[in-house]
């Protein structure tokens, strides 16, 4: 019988999963979920056949050009796989593959808590309530805004997008979307579709970004199309950070052109643009999108079913390179 593959999981994954990873390879775990340099996991590489990996685990073509040959697959247990330079991979022979669909839903609820936090002004009240301020606020103090009749215009409607309108159309919202291709009407859903960005985001009271980080996606909402948002308008991101040209973003903020935001993605995560964190209008979440136990669970799971069938000679379900 041939020996079992070597895999290095390079963070803690939900323990269910490590016992089957256990079963099903030569497996090396990281129980104190020490994060790995660079420099560490190319040094590692060439004792393994396979990684496992997490957000945070970048792979730039640097790295991959010093991988051991001997490392033929990463499967990263995430649906993003912009910390992988797949095009270095392929020239390398190295197959990638990442996580879709499970973490659909958990995603789209934090979009949604995000988009009632920032109406709400979830941060400026938690903040009223912990520094004993409650007392002597007006019948007219702090309003928010109502999400109900507003205009969602989601840009990107793919799974995570398509998961978003369902529970916007739950809150009474009207929904457009932007995207490369007009859905099919069955997914639609009523849906408006706007090939014209600018009439796209003419409508969008609140914005909502669904789209993978791509050279042509970097700083997408840009001062010039904050400016053909209505005013008042609240930008929500679980997407990528790169999408959002941070500083336009936060002189909107400041001059009240975008009255909130809620975040949970960040450019050159985790250090996020300082400013971010003076403002009372920005409602912000550390990228736990997809961080619940159930789909954690999923995501990682799904990652073992890809390097099960790469190691069976099976082609990967989630191929990304
Ligand atoms: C993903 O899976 O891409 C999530 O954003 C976590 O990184």
């Amino acid at each position: 019988m041939s020996e079992r593959a070597a895999i290095l999981v390079t963070r803690k994954m939900p323990d269910v999963v490590e016992e089957r990873l256990k079963g099903l390879f030569r497996t090396t775990l990281n129980p104190k979920d020490e994060k790995h340099a660079p420099e560490k996991l190319i040094e590692l590489s060439s004792h393994f056949d396979g990684f496992m990996i997490a957000p945070g685990d970048a792979f730039r073509a640097e790295t991959v050009k010093r991988l051991s040959e001997r490392l033929k697959i990463i499967a990263t247990a995430t649906v993003g796989y912009d910390h992988i330079d797949v095009a270095a991979c392929k020239t390398r022979g190295i197959t990638v593959t990442n996580t879709p669909d499970v973490l659909t839903d958990a995603t789209a609820d934090l979009t949604l808590f995000l988009m009632l936090g920032a109406a709400r002004r979830a941060h400026e009240w938690i903040d009223i309530l912990r520094t004993g301020r409650w007392g002597g606020l007006g019948f007219t103090s702090f309003l928010g805004t109502d999400l109900k009749d507003k205009r969602l215009g989601i840009y990107g409607m793919g799974r995570i997008g398509q998961a978003v309108a369902k529970r916007a159309r739950g809150f009474a919202m009207e929904v457009h979307y932007h995207n490369r291709r007009r859905l099919p009407c069955e997914l639609e859903e009523g849906a408006y579709f706007h090939r014209d960005i600018n009439e796209f985001l003419r409508h969008s009271e609140v914005l909502t970004i669904h789209c993978p980080a791509t050279p042509e996606t970097r700083h997408f909402l840009n001062a010039e199309r904050i400016a053909r948002l209505p005013d008042g308008a609240i930008v929500i991101n679980t997407a990528r950070g790169s999408v959002v040209d941070d500083e336009a973003l936060i002189a909107a903020l400041k001059s009240g052109k975008v009255q909130a935001a809620g975040l949970d993605v960040f450019e050159n995560e985790p250090k996020l643009h300082p400013e971010y964190l003076k403002l009372p209008n920005a409602f912000l979440t550390p990228h736990i999108g997809s961080a619940t136990r159930e789909t954690r669970t999923a995501m990682a799971d799904r990652a073992v079913d890809n390097l099960e069938a790469f190691f069976a000679g099976r082609e990967p379900g989630d191929r990304v390179a």
